[in-house]
C-alpha cells in the first residue's frame, strides 16, 4: 500500500517539508564495499558518444527552418532607455522578427546592471542576428551605478533582510577563550564558463513548445516556462540528452529560453538564442564576492570557545544568501556562535548558485583562522580540528545520518606527515609546505524522484527517467545500479534519460543530489523488475520464489541450478517486464552531510611571489560509492577548479562603470592542464546505514570546497604569510610575505589580544 508522509528536503542548505508516498516493501541496504558493478570502476557509457562528436548536445541542434536570435544587453551598469525603435533592424535583409522592452518579461527598459537584456532580434543566421543589433536606434540615459560596497551598506541595499544566527553566549565564549585570533579574509566573483554556454532552442508544435536547452533541470525549465507563457505545464516538453556543463549557473530558464520562445512563437519557425562566450562572462551567473570577518576564540588545549562571523556577500542586482555562514555554524563543535550575512545589492550582474555555493566562500575564511590559531595555540592543525569535531549536529543537536569524518582525518595523516620531508625540498627561493583543510557540504538529496525499468524478451534493461546529466556520468551510474539490482552486466544496461516527454519526473541536478535523489529510484524500479522476473520463473519452473536470485544474467536457484534470464523473458516474446521506482523519504529528525579533508603541497617563490600547487591529496565521505572511476573525476574536476579561485580566476569589474573587464579567456584566467598539481584521492566507501536504499551522497560539489584554504595554509606553512584574499596573485603573495616580515619586526602587535 501507498503511505502518504511529509519528510525534510534539502537543496544545497535550503530546507523544505515534502509530501511523499512511500511504497511498502523498501528494499534493504547491499552489504557493505565493492559488488559485482556498484563500488567497481566502470568506464562513461557514454564516454566514446561523447569523445567521437556523436552525442549531441544543444549547440549541435539543426531543426528544419531554424533561425537565430541575438540580443541588445545593456551597455550600462544603470541606466534607462529614453527612446528605441526596432524598425532599422527588423528591414534589414535576414530578419524575421524583433521583440522590445514591455513586450516580454525578461526585457527592460531600466537595466540595473551590466548585460541586462533590452531587446532581442531573430535572423537567418546567428550573424545577421548580431549585425542586426547594431541598427537598432536606442537612445541612453545613463544613471549612477551603485558599486561601492560600503556605500551599499550605509543605504542600507539589500537583497534579503540580514541573517543573524546565535548559540549560547558568544562573549562569554571569549571570556573563556585563552587565545583569539581575529582576521578578514575576501573572497572574489568567480564565473562558472562551462563549456557549452548557456543556450536553447524553442519550436512550437500546436499549442506545445519543445524546449531543447542546456540546462541542470529539465523540471524546473518546464515550469518556468509554462508559467512565462500560460500554458499547463505539459505543454512544455523539455529535451537534454547531453549537457556540456553547468556548475550551478544552469538551474534555471534564462532569459535567452524566454526569447527564443516568444520569437518561434512569432514566426513559427524554430528559434535558437546562444549567448556567446563574452556574454557568457558577463550576463550568466557567478560567484558572489564575500568580505569575512572572523573571531575564534579557544581554550589553551585547543577547543573552541567561541566562533564570530560578520560576512559582507556582494550579490549584485539579484539572486539570493548563499549560506556563507554553513562552515562556521556547523563543520566544529562549538558551544558559542555568532553570525550575520548581508546580502548586498549592486548594480552588478546576479549572482548564481556555483558549485557549493557559500561553503566554499565560507570554509576558506573559518580554515585558513583556525590554522592562524593553531599556529597561536603552538597545536598540530589536524589535532586542533580533531579536538573540536563535532559528534552530532552543533545546529540542534541531531545524530548524523553518517559520518566518517574522524577516518577522512585518519588516512589523511601519512599525507600531512610528509610535510617535514616537503620542507626539506627548500632550495633558494622556493620555499615548500603542507597545508589541509576540513569539508562539510550537503549532498544528501530528497525526493520526489521517478524512474521506470523495462526488461525486454532478449534480457536488456532500459531506464527511463527524465533526469539530466550534467556531465558528471549520471547516466553511468545508474546503468550500474539497475545492472547490480538486475544481475545484469553493465552493456545490458541502456539509460534513457533527457526529456520530460519520455520519462518520469527527476530532481534538480544541482546540491550533488542527483545520484542520491535517482540513485535510490533507479534502484527501487529495477528491484520491482527483479520481484517480477522471480515470481514468473518460479511459476515456470515450479520452485519456491525466495530460494531465487539474480546474477550475471542468470535467475540462480538456491540448490546451484540456474537459467538464462532470456529464458524467463523470452517466454513474453514482445511483451515487456515494467518496474517503477520512487526516491523515498531522508530519515527523520537526522542531519545529512558529506566531508572530508584536503592536503596541499605547494611551493612559494617567495622573490616573484609565485605560488605552484604540486599535490593535493583528498579524501572524502560520501557514504558508498557507485563507480569510483566516475567519482575520482569529479574529485579531479572539482580540485582543478578551486586551483582556479584559488590562484588565477578574477572576474574584474570596473570601479567606476560596473562594467565586466573580463570578458574573455584570455583576461579571465581558467586554470589549463599545465597547472594541475599530482591529485590523489580515496573515498572512504561505508554506506550511510540511514539514508535510502543505497546510502550514498553526492559528490559534486564537496572536492571544491576546501582546496583554496589547504593551499594557503600550505603557504603559510612554507612561508610564513598569511594570505587572506583569493585569488593568490603574485601581488597578494608578495603583499602577504611583506606583511609577514614586517610582523617579525614587531612581534609584539601580532594577532589581537583576548577579549
Ligand atoms: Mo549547484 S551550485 O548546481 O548545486
Amino acid at each position: 500500500m501507498a503511505r502518504l508522509i511529509k519528510t525534510e528536503k534539502e537543496v544545497e542548505g535550503r530546507y523544505s517539508e515534502q509530501w511523499v508516498v512511500v511504497e511498502e516493501d523498501a528494499l534493504e541496504q547491499w552489504p557493505e564495499g565493492p559488488l559485482r558493478t556498484v563500488g567497481r570502476p566502470a568506464t562513461r557509457v557514454d564516454g566514446l558518444a561523447r569523445a567521437r562528436g556523436e552525442a549531441r548536445y544543444t549547440q549541435d541542434i539543426q531543426l528544419p527552418g531554424m533561425l537565430h536570435a541575438a540580443v541588445l544587453r545593456s551597455p550600462h551598469a544603470r541606466a534607462r532607455v529614453k527612446q528605441i525603435d526596432l524598425t532599422p533592424a527588423s528591414e534589414l535583409a535576414g530578419v524575421r522578427g524583433a521583440v522590445g522592452p514591455g513586450e516580454l518579461d525578461v526585457l527592460t527598459d531600466e537595466p540595473n546592471y551590466e548585460g541586462e537584456a533590452v531587446a532581442a532580434v531573430v535572423a537567418d543566421t546567428a550573424d545577421h542576428a548580431r549585425a542586426a543589433l547594431e541598427e537598432i536606434s536606442i537612445e541612453w540615459e545613463v544613471l549612477e551605478p551603485l558599486l561601492d560596497v560600503d556605500q551599499a551598506l550605509a543605504r542600507e541595499s539589500f537583497l534579503s533582510d540580514p541573517k543573524l544566527y546565535e548559540r549560547g553566549d558568544i562573549e562569554r565564549g571569549f571570556a573563556e577563550a585563552d587565545v583569539v585570533v581575529e582576521a578578514e579574509y575576501r573572497t572574489q566573483s568567480v564565473l562558472h564558463n562551462a563549456l557549452e554556454t548557456h543556450q536553447t532552442i524553442c519550436e512550437w508544435e500546436g499549442e506545445t513548445v519543445n524546449v531543447y536547452t542546456s540546462t541542470q533541470w529539465l523540471w524546473g525549465v518546464r515550469d518556468e516556462v509554462a508559467a512565462a507563457f500560460d500554458l499547463p505545464k505539459d505543454k512544455v516538453r523539455v529535451i537534454c540528452r547531453f549537457m556540456g556543463g553547468g556548475f550551478g549557473a544552469k538551474g534555471s530558464a534564462g532569459d535567452y529560453t524566454m526569447i527564443a520562445a516568444e520569437l518561434a512563437r512569432r514566426t513559427g519557425r524554430p528559434v535558437h538564442c546562444r549567448l556567446d562566450r563574452r556574454e557568457e562572462n558577463v550576463n550568466s551567473g557567478n560567484r558572489n564576492p564575500t568580505i569575512q570577518k572572523l573571531r575564534l576564540g579557544a581554550r589553551s588545549d585547543g577547543i573552541l570557545t567561541a566562533l564570530s562571523a560578520d560576512y559582507v556577500c556582494l550579490l549584485g542586482w539579484d539572486g539570493w544568501l548563499p549560506p556563507t555562514a554553513g562552515p562556521v555554524q556547523m563543520l566544529y563543535a562549538c558551544d558559542n556562535v555568532r553570525t550575520v550575512e548581508y546580502g548586498v545589492r549592486l548594480n552588478s550582474p546576479p549572482m548564481d548558485a556555483f558549485r557549493a555555493p557559500g561553503f566554499v566562500e565560507g570554509t576558506f575564511g573559518l580554515e585558513c583562522a583556525l590554522d592562524e590559531l593553531a599556529a597561536k595555540l603552538d597545536l598540530d592543525p589536524l589535532e586542533l580540528r580533531r579536538r573540536n569535531h563535532a559528534d552530532h549536529d552543533p545546529l540542534d543537536e541531531r545524530p548524523f545520518s553518517g559520518k566518517q569524518l574522524m577516518e577522512c582525518y585518519r588516512r589523511a595523516e601519512p599525507h600531512w606527515e610528509r610535510r617535514h620531508e616537503v620542507h626539506a625540498r627548500a632550495d633558494g627561493p622556493w620555499k615548500h609546505g603542507v597545508g589541509i583543510a576540513t569539508q562539510l557540504w550537503y549532498g544528501g538529496g530528497g525526493p520526489p524522484s521517478y524512474a521506470w525499468v523495462r526488461l525486454a524478451g532478449d534480457g536488456t534493461a532500459t531506464v527511463l527517467t527524465a533526469m539530466q546529466d550534467i556531465g558528471t556520468g549520471t547516466r553511468t551510474a545508474m546503468a550500474q545500479i539497475a545492472a547490480e539490482e538486475l544481475g545484469l552486466p553493465v552493456e545490458r544496461v541502456t539509460v534513457e534519460l533527457g526529456d520530460t516527454a519520455h520519462g518520469p519526473y527527476a530532481v534538480v541536478s544541482g546540491g550533488s543530489s542527483t545520484t542520491p535523489s535517482m540513485g535510490p529510484a533507479v534502484r527501487a524500479a529495477a528491484g520491482d523488475v527483479a520481484r517480477q522476473i522471480r515470481e514468473i520463473a518460479a511459476q515456470r519452473f515450479d520452485v519456491e520464489e525466495r530460494v531465487l536470485s539474480l546474477a550475471e544474467g542468470k535467475v540462480i536457484n538456491a540448490d546451484g541450478g540456474s537459467w538464462l534470464l532470456e529464458e524467463i523473458t523470452g517466454l513474453l516474446e514482445d511483451g515487456q517486464i515494467l518496474g517503477k521506482g520512487a526516491r523515498g523519504p531522508n530519515p527523520a529528525g537526522m542531519r545529512v552531510m558529506t566531508y572530508g579533508i584536503q592536503v596541499a603541497e605547494v611551493a612559494v617563490d617567495v622573490e616573484t611571489g609565485e605560488v605552484v600547487v604540486e599535490r593535493i591529496y583528498a579524501v572524502h565521505d560520501i557514504g558508498r560509492v557507485i563507480n569510483p572511476l566516475g567519482a575520482e573525476s569529479q574529485i579531479e574536476g572539482g580540485i582543478i577548479q578551486a586551483i582556479g579561485h584559488s590562484l588565477s580566476e578574477q572576474r574584474l569589474l570596473d570601479p567606476r562603470s560596473g562594467k565586466v573587464l573580463t570578458r574573455t579567456l584570455d583576461a579571465y584566467k581558467l586554470p589549463t592542464i599545465a597547472d594541475v598539481p599530482e591529485i590523489v584521492s580515496e573515498l572512504v566507501d561505508v554506506p550511510d546505514a540511514h539514508l535510502t536504499n543505497l546510502g550514498s551522497k553526492g559528490l559534486g560539489e564537496p572536492p571544491i570546497v576546501p582546496t583554496a584554504a589547504a593551499i594557503a595554509n600550505a603557504i603559510r606553512d612554507a612561508t610564513g604569510a598569511d594570505v587572506r584574499s583569493l585569488p593568490i596573485t603574485r601581488e597578494e603573495m608578495l603583499g602577504a610575505l611583506h606583511e609577514a616580515d614586517e610582523r617579525r619586526r614587531v612581534p609584539e602587535r601580532v594577532g589581537a589580544a583576548p577579549a
